[in-house]
């Protein structure tokens, strides 16, 4: 299985020149699974949230969930894309993952970033998997990295790869993914944006690296910190079935959930 992430940098506010770069990046690819950044059609610093409300798209039903299943048939791939979703009067920062037969799965990021607090609604889907040509594909978004919990309900789940749309601005994903990959044995597509953008309050430089990271915790790809790239890796996503990692140790069977007291009710604030 041919598994890609598409490095670029989005312009912020510019959904259609945005969709022409995506158009443009894919042209050529020849890839089962093909993962873009997040907010890859409206750029990052919306400013407000009426901005981000008013940029953002109905799924299905909009440019970019018309374009990006064009783009899956055409490509004979599974796109997921990171993008601004509204519902009703709520927007999201969602993944969207649309497949060759028509078919469509849409996450809603769970843990919203520093101002995104400001601009989007809390997602409500919940960490979910896919199957796609037999393999299981889950889907987080950028800042849903720092909590193990993210990637492990979907390694729980049975995902076999993580498609992770992101746009970093912290240094530690990509080094952290390796661990996120080694503690589930599964493989991660991190798909990073490049450049600067600013909001005239805040700005944020992007950290590009782009990576594919394998079940072992070895990285398989990295992009450069800017650039434009189809970064595209072959792998056996086989691998991501065996959770032995030694052979007596599974990494999911050995937990001892009845031990982890705290883990689904938050911190216990009555123990010292
Ligand atoms: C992030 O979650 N975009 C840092």
């Amino acid at each position: 299985m041919r598994i890609a992430f598409y490095q670029m940098r989005p312009v912020l506010g510019e959904v259609d020149k945005n969709l022409e770069l995506i158009e443009k990046g894919l042209k050529d690819a020849e890839a089962d699974l093909i993962v873009l950044p997040e907010l890859a059609t409206t750029g990052y610093m919306l400013g407000s949230r009426e901005r981000a409300f008013e940029l953002s798209e109905p799924i299905p039903g909009g440019r970019t969930f018309e374009l990006l299943r064009k783009l899956s048939s055409k490509l004979n791939s599974a796109i997921v894309a990171g993008m601004a979703e509204r519902d009703g009067e709520k927007v999201y920062n969602s993944a969207l993952a649309v497949l060759p037969d028509g078919t469509h799965h849409v996450y809603r990021k769970t843990h919203l970033f520093f101002e995104e607090k400001e601009l989007f609604d809390p997602g409500d889907t919940g960490f979910l998997v896919f199957d796609f040509r037999g393999v299981k594909i889950g889907m987080m978004i950028c800042f849903d990295w720092i909590f193990p919990e993210s990637a492990r309900e979907l390694a729980l789940q049975g995902a076999q790869i993580i498609a992770h749309p992101a746009n970093l601005v912290l240094p530690y994903c990509q080094r952290a993914m390796i661990t996120r990959c080694l503690e589930n044995r599964l493989f991660a597509v991190t798909a990073n944006r490049y450049g600067r953008e600013t909001d005239g309050k805040n700005s944020l430089e992007f950290t590009g690296q782009s990576q594919i990271t394998g079940p072992r915790g070895d990285i398989l790809l990295r992009a450069e910190t800017e650039g434009d790239m189809l970064g595209v890796v072959e792998i056996d996503p086989e691998e991501a079935l065996n959770k032995w990692i030694t052979p007596k140790n599974h990494v999911l069977e050995d937990r001892r959930v009845e031990l982890y007291r705290n883990l689904c009710s938050g911190p216990d604030h009555n123990d010292s």
